[in-house]
């Protein structure tokens, strides 16, 4: 039997996502309710491993009073990282050589000090795994699943999602008008990782005549074919949503590089893309990346709405005695699933997907084939 909870800490890890401030107020306002004290620590667990570096010592006293108004703002008002991860802390050696250094026990010693009886902790794959582990070396643990790229499994979607969709349609609806007023080609990249999701959702919702995604590695001939038949009925341009880790058939990925302690970065699919496009087709083409943009503002209402349901049943979770889990949205209800279970695969594209589906069935070139019918013409 494991004693009361009298207080938890909340931290956000990886890439920021719009809807995690709404998950720090709803776990807030809950366990305050509980009459549970609340710690945020600063930058991932850099404000329990670093606490010199930080003029608070690394912890955010969590009041009702700090959680208020902001739902609607983006970021984490407790700061994110996707650097420190604790199990495999980069450490530079005096020859220059880099080392990874497991500090969960150190970690582990921090909770114990400063009296934290468990953790609710809000990121991505990786932190899932940082969760995982933990919980498997004694600590109290539940995850809240974040990510724009909607990659992780065994939750239907994770918050971001909606939003990173919502602006990058509205960046597509934008370029329409000045890719026809000037016939040209406009590749927009987009990110999501290994998955294509946000391209997929985004490109279809813009209705983009093109779609490339890296569960379909693409061929050139039938995107330029397919321009080209556009361009030949009379529609003089065409909108093409990559996703940043779209790639041709037998070959690789795009990165732009890979810091130590980080996962590689990837991009440049669009540029290269957009190259090879106007060579083959003849006619003008740009490109827009939309990066970072897709994780800045305000989060849509349904990512505010899942991040609060998210945050309120973690803190349920603990209450009800779970421990080693992940909320997840299993409609119509939030439910709870092993961490062990939540971090074992990605959530790729199925290719039979009911949206894949669509797309073809509207004529929208994937990548590996020329569409039997395109969407202009009678
Ligand atoms: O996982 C979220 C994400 O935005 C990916 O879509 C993207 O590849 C990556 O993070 C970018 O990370 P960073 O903020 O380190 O550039």
């Amino acid at each position: 039997m494991r004693s009361p909870i009298k207080r938890i800490a909340l931290s956000t890890g990886g890439g920021d996502a719009p809807g995690l401030n709404a998950v720090i107020r709803a776990a807030t306002l809950a366990a305050r309710n509980r009459d549970w004290d609340v710690l945020g620590i600063r930058d991932g667990f850099n404000g329990l491993l670093f606490p010199e570096q930080y003029p608070d010592g690394g912890l955010i006293q969590l009041t009702r009073d700090r959680v208020r108004g902001i739902v609607h703002l983006g970021g984490t008002i407790i700061g994110t990282t996707n650097i420190g991860n604790p199990i495999a802390y980069p450490v530079q050696q005096s020859d220059g050589t880099w080392i990874e250094v497991d500090r969960s026990e150190e970690l582990l010693a921090r909770f114990e000090e400063h009296r934290i009886d468990a953790l609710i902790t809000i990121g991505g794959d990786g932190t899932m795994g940082i969760a995982r582990h933990l919980h498997e070396a004694g600590l109290r643990v539940v995850g809240v699943p974040k990510t724009i790229d909607n990659d992780l499994d065994k939750t239907v979607a994770t918050f971001g999602f909606d939003s990173a969709v919502e602006f990058a349609s509205e960046c597509i609806d934008r370029l329409f008008s000045t890719a026809a007023s000037h016939g040209r080609i406009i590749v927009v990249e987009v990110m999501g990782r290994y998955a294509g999701w946000i391209a997929l959702n985004a490109g279809m919702a813009s209705g983009a005549h093109v779609i490339l995604i890296p569960e379909i590695p693409y061929r050139l001939e039938p995107v330029s074919a397919l321009i080209t038949e556009r361009a030949r009925r009379g529609a003089k341009f065409s909108i093409v949503c990559v996703a940043e880790g779209a790639r041709p058939v037998g070959g690789e990925v795009s990165i732009v590089g890979k810091a130590v302690g980080q996962a590689e970065r990837l991009g440049g699919v669009g540029a290269k893309l957009t190259a090879e496009l106007a060579q083959m087709t003849g006619r003008e083409a740009r490109t827009v990346v939309l990066g970072h943009l897709l994780r800045g503002g305000s989060p849509t209402s349904f990512d505010r709405l899942l991040g609060l349901r998210f945050g309120a049943a973690a803190v349920r979770a603990l209450d009800a005695g779970h421990n080693g889990v992940m909320v997840a949205l299993d409609p119509p209800t939030v439910n709870y699933v092993p961490l062990a279970e939540a971090t074992h695969r990605q959530k790729t594209v199925p290719l039979d997907c009911d949206s894949i589906l669509t797309a073809r069935d509207m004529g929208i070139c994937l990548g590996d084939e020329m569409p039997t019918h395109t969407a202009i013409g009678p």
